[in-house]
């Protein structure tokens, strides 16, 4: 038996209005699934999938339209203002821009102290205290507290963030594409970091990335999401080894990291064109404009999210049937 989810998304939409439209944007569209304590719960998708929406729906910063979110089998929008302010602090987001939570007019440590100094828990000094041990922890010498943020680098101020995030001990961290704006280098030192602080202090993070590659290092279940809907959902290794929506296995393809067993073969798939509005989806499956194996079941038919196996889900009419034994076979050299 699992334990208590620390999330549960239950069926969630965020609807967003559009000036000149009569339809909104179905920017999430019936989500559900849970993460358990201390799990890092991968999210991928191509932009525009509704990532960063269903991101900021679990810290608190994007109230759904329809569905439920639970933290720890508790409706937060059940609590009072104040309470609501002081659950809030229990989880915290990252976000892709370095400059996004970091204030240009304040110098670092001042930006790190700043939720410390809202919840006044602390004395002065305790604060300060605080941040440096933090800044030490995250590895920034505690002398740039002092600097402001465009004396940063990318890298550095993005480990201000995490201390920031990491200030009012949270339970929850959602990483929003945290490391996508750093070079390659670094990505790996602040995954690494990331996961060194998951150890110590307990964390759970949800993170939302399109790079495949990065989510699949880290994540222990991983969902897959496509113009606002979740198409696959499983265990990281689940998904890596036996992917079985055409889209997880297009998304597989295009890694150039070594390719899944299942998926061994000099044959890959380009995903063409580009993803569609989701002010107009397609009819049926979404995914139909761009899968190889679209029938017209696909265009009039929503497929069901399925289970497949332990904790593994798929909304394909064809779930498990292969894209790469239709595509045509290319040389290995073109692969990387
Ligand atoms: N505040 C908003 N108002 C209107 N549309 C929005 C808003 N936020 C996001 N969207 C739209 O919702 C869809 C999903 O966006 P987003 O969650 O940012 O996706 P992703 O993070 O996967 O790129 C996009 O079509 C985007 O334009
Ligand atoms: S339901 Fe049809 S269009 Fe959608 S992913 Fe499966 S095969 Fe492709
Ligand atoms: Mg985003």
């Amino acid at each position: 038996m699992q334990n208590q989810p620390l999330i549960e998304v239950k069926d969630v939409s965020v609807l967003f209005p559009v000036q000149g439209s009569r339809q909104p944007v179905r920017a999430v569209d019936g989500v559900s699934f849970t993460v358990q304590p201390r799990e890092t719960f991968g999210i991928i998708g191509e932009s525009g999938s509704g990532k960063s929406t269903l991101g900021r729906v679990i810290v608190c910063l994007q109230k759904p339209t329809a569905g439920t979110l639970e933290h720890a089998g508790r409706d937060p929008y059940k609590l009072g203002s104040a309470q609501m302010r002081k659950h809030r602090r229990d989880y915290q987001m990252v976000f892709q821009d370095p400059n996004a939570s970091l204030n240009p007019r304040m110098p670092v440590g001042a930006s790190i102290r700043e939720p410390l100094d809202i919840e006044g828990a602390m004395t002065r000094s305790q604060r300060d205290e605080r941040v440096m041990e933090l800044m030490a922890r995250v590895g920034l010498h505690t002398e740039l507290a002092y600097r402001y943020p465009h004396e940063l680098s990318g890298g550095q101020k993005q480990r201000a963030n995490i201390a920031r995030a990491l200030s009012c001990r949270p339970q929850t961290i959602v990483c929003d594409e945290a490391v996508a704006a750093l070079d390659v280098s670094i990505q790996a030192d602040v995954l690494n970091l990331l996961a060194e602080l998951q150890e110590e202090f307990g964390l759970t993070y949800v993170f939302v990335s399109h790079d495949l590659g990065v989510v699949s290092h880290i994540s222990d279940n991983i969902a897959v999401m496509y113009l606002g809907k979740f198409m696959e959902l499983g265990p990281a290794e689940t998904l890596m080894n036996n992917p079985m929506h055409p889209y997880t296995q297009a998304l597989l393809s295009a890694e150039p990291v070594p390719l899944p067993r299942s998926m061994r073969t000099t044959k890959r798939i380009i995903l063409e064109g580009e993803i569609p509005s989701p002010l107009n989806p397609p009819s049926g499956c979404r995914f139909r404009t761009r899968c190889p194996l679209a029938t017209e079941r696909c265009a009039a038919e929503t497929p069901a999210w399925e289970q497949h196996g332990p904790n593994h889900w798929v909304a394909c009419h064809y779930a498990g049937s292969s894209i790469v034994a239709d595509a045509p076979a290319v040389s290995q050299g073109a692969q990387s």
